[in-house]
């Protein structure tokens, strides 16, 4: 089930018109409804999502590593920007959580969820959603989730202080895949690189019939690309993310951050599977990236006990709503 529950301020429903687009360059929360809306059939693809195990593992992994495996499975849970629900479900496949809810600023991507639930067998209750403005009761959850979202949010705090009022008390929320402020410099940078390269190689010479990804398919993300500046809003010093939690009211306040060589790997693999012929990739290459990824991982755990933690790509946080 999926309801529209959010301020309806910001919103475009259906296809945005050329006004919207233009209003979207000043209005994050449009641009973000925009562009996520467009991604919200191809996001799967695009970032290599799915709900096997190999995801299944990587969810479960981000969420133990800041937040422990003590209260699994959480009776009633909620993700915030829920995008395709890749976290929320494969967290609910891993055993976490029991009760699914899902949440976006994006109808297309809260009625993706929900589909993506449905066919793993799960009856998933959907809201379109404003983080700033989470359209639940005090007290109703004892989990609230998301990935990949805080950045996109114009007032973390805020969100965060809603966070804590849907929370039950001494329920937990957890926030993972948050870019670093280096991180993401030297992943942009990775990635523009990575994207002229393949682009160049795969248009330019023999391999262009076989390899390229067609011609309407890299001008619809150049142009989702485009819009990607202005939904992009922050990106973290963890220890101030630490800072802005805890003024938001919550307490035992924990971050953690990973991919470092990981992420020099990562996301030049990420760019160049969005540039290139899908139908080239296949399972093997999804394994043999997931592993390489892994095995990176492994040493950036390490590296992790030595180096500190703003180096590192991501920062995942986690904290709770005081009893
Ligand atoms: C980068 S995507 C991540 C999606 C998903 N969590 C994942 O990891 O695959 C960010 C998601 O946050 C949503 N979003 C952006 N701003 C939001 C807001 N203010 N409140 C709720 N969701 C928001 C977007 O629509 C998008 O689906």
């Amino acid at each position: 089930m999926v309801s529209d529950s959010s301020t309806g301020q910001s919103h475009a429903s259906g296809d945005p018109t050329a006004e919207d687009i233009e209003r979207a360059w000043s209005d994050p929360k449009l641009a973000n409804v925009i562009y996520h809306d467009w991604e919200a059939s191809s996001y799967d693809e695009k970032w290599s999502i799915s709900y096997d195990q190999r995801c299944i593992d990587y969810a479960r992994d981000r969420f133990a590593a800041v937040a422990g495996t003590e209260g699994w499975p959480y009776p009633k849970a909620l993700e915030v920007g829920c995008g395709t629900g890749f976290f929320l479900l494969n967290l609910k496949q891993a055993g976490v959580l029991d009760e699914a809810h899902v949440s976006d600023l994006s109808p297309g991507m809260v009625a993706t969820a929900i589909r993506n639930g449905e066919s793993l067998g799960f009856a998933v209750e959907g809201r379109v959603a404003d983080a700033e403005s989470i359209p639940y009761d005090d007290a109703t959850f004892d989990l609230v989730v998301g990935h990949a979202v805080l950045h996109h949010i114009p007032d973390v705090e805020l969100a965060m202080r809603e966070v804590l009022r849907v929370l039950k008390p001494g329920g937990r929320f957890v926030f993972a895949g948050e870019p670093t402020k280096l991180g993401d410099w030297y992943a942009r940078r990775l990635g523009r690189l990575t994207w002229r390269a393949t682009t160049a190689l795969t248009h330019r010479t023999p391999l262009r019939d076989r390899w390229a990804r067609p011609e309407e398919e890299l001008a619809e993300s150049s142009r989702a690309a485009a819009l990607e500046s202005v939904v992009d809003l922050h990106t973290f010093d963890p220890r101030e993310l630490a800072a802005t939690a805890l003024r938001a009211g919550a307490v035992d306040v924990r971050t953690t951050t990973e991919e470092l060589t990981a992420a020099f790997l990562g996301w030049p693999v990420r760019t160049f599977e969005a540039a290139v012929n899908p139908d080239r990739l296949g399972w093997g290459w999804a394994m043999f990236a997931y592993r390489s990824w892994q095995r990176l991982s492994a040493v950036d755990r390490v590296l992790g006990r030595v180096l500190p933690q703003k180096l590192f790509y991501n920062v995942l946080i986690t904290g709770t709503r005081a009893r």
